[in-house]
């Protein structure tokens, strides 16, 4: 067996990794780890030097290879901030009206999937596997296909793939679809994506069933399969029943006897946080006997601070605490705490174990780890009711959580009534359910389960 490659825009370099990366990251570099292989992408730095002429940083870690380089300013804003942050994210997610199309930054971003595949291509070795991560590479597989590789390419999407409509709104479609049959197999995080993904080819040209379950289209061969990611329970609940570190013995007097919910992503238009403070607002005007009784605390660092949508939501949210707060709060109990910060991972599964509700209510998600980390991190004698959103891709396996419509603002609400007087038998048993398949789809599982197929269709 070759190498593992492993492709993405974001690299976690040896000093950062394990400690601090996240389950996703964990998994990748146990894969690496195992068989041996490279990790290639961008080093998250802005260069003066332009990318052709710039030397690729390498760091070597026991099995593991490091290739990283950096982007011009121009580059990192065309690839990065415009066209993957205000192009496919948005559209992705179903939010058009997000979307600012501009034609240069197509150009600049199949400039940057052609720059990386340049720099990538005279690493490779014979028999290595090439694992290709998300959507700021979708070209990826037929950029380096143009320096000649002739490797197994596997491609990975971690966001939604959108229905045919909502992707054709964006003006390079067919390009995008076209260019991403080059992979040889292509994961999505649930059978609804990869069946749009396909659907949206059947729309555009023919799309024929060959043998070993692939498909053809414009000339290519590939396969398409849904692989829904996993984590890994048993070190989330290390983690989670660690010792209190000292500064953990005051947040478990400040969360007090109150009913504590819990709600921790990036600060993201897709993660519906104002939809989901309205329906808290909804909630202590309906249920007023409540009022004093719980606090929502909202973790939600800011990310992709440079594009306009991202200042727009994280301004919002300023004005809504504090609107919510004045309106409901009292010398004695504030009812939101709104944390514009990071915490460390191993803090935050402590504090999930703490917290008898988790809010968890994007407007979409690819899949939405966090719902699963928080079931992970619970005392499963005593655990904390999961609310979670239908449109999240976890929604198809944790059936047991309490769904909602995140647009929905009385059902959210609701549904936190529901979770604060759900009796323990209940709670206990809607976690053991959903920790079993949570046991069975591991992180491992999924990227074994992916890497066999890669290898299969290969040989
Ligand atoms: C999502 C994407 C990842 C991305 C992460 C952080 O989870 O699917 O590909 O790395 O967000 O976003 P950032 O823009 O900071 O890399």
């Amino acid at each position: 067996m070759g190498r593992l490659v492993v492709v993405s825009n974001r690299i976690a370099l040896p000093d950062n990794s394990k400690n601090g990366a996240g389950g996703l990251a964990v998994g990748l570099l146990d894969a690496l780890q195992e068989q041996g292989g490279l990790w290639f992408g961008w080093n998250g730095e802005i260069s003066k030097i332009t990318g052709e002429e710039e030397p690729l940083q390498i760091e070597q870690d026991k099995n593991i290879t490091y290739a990283a380089c950096s982007l011009t300013q121009n580059d990192y804003d065309l690839y990065y901030s415009q066209f993957s942050n205000t192009v496919i994210w948005p559209a992705f997610h179903y939010r058009l009206d997000l979307v600012e199309y501009q034609r240069e930054a197509w150009e600049g971003y199949l400039h940057v999937n052609q720059l990386l595949a340049a720099k990538l291509s005279p690493l490779l070795q014979q028999n290595d596997v090439v694992w290709v991560h998300d959507y700021h590479l979708l070209p990826f597989a037929a950029a380096l296909r143009e320096q000649g590789s002739q490797h197994p390419l596997g491609f990975f999407l971690h966001i939604p793939f959108p229905a045919p409509e909502v992707l054709m709104a964006l003006p390079d479609y067919q390009e995008i679809l076209r260019l991403m049959t080059a992979y040889n197999l292509l994961g999505f995080q649930t059978e609804r994506d990869a069946k749009a993904f396909l659907a949206a080819i059947a729309h555009e040209t023919e799309l024929v069933t060959v043998e070993k379950g692939g498909y053809q289209a414009y000339g290519n061969t590939f396969h398409v399969h849904d692989y829904p990611i996993g984590i890994d329970p048993d070190s989330i609940r290390k983690l989670a029943e660690g010792p209190l570190p000292p500064k953990m013995q005051a947040i478990r007097q400040e969360l007090g006897d109150a009913k504590n919910i819990i709600a921790c992503e990036r600060l993201d238009y897709s993660k519906g946080i104002p939809e989901r403070f309205l329906a808290y607002e909804s909630f202590l005007e309906k249920y007023p006997e409540h009022r004093g009784n719980i606090r929502y605390t909202q973790i939600a660092p800011t990310s992709r601070g440079e594009v306009q949508a991202y200042q727009a939501i994280r301004h919002q949210l300023e004005t809504e605490t504090g609107r919510i707060n004045g309106k409901y709060g009292t010398m004695s109990w504030t009812p939101l705490y709104y944390l514009n910060q990071h915490f460390d991972r191993r803090l935050l599964m402590k504090i999930f174990r703490l917290t008898d509700i988790a809010l968890i209510t994007p407007l979409r998600d690819g899949m939405n780890l966090v719902a699963k980390e928080y079931l992970a991190a619970q005392d499963p004698t005593d655990p904390g009711v999961l609310i979670l959103s239908k449109f999240a891709g976890a929604a198809c396996e944790l059936t047991e959580a309490l769904l909602v419509n995140p647009y929905d603002r009385d059902e959210v609400a609701k549904a936190i009534l529901n979770a604060t007087t759900m009796s323990k038998e209940e709670r206990i048993r809607r976690h053991a359910i959903m920790m079993d398949t949570l046991s069975h789809q591991t992180i491992t599982r999924w990227r074994e389960t992916f890497l066999d197929d890669l290898y299969k269709i290969s040989q």
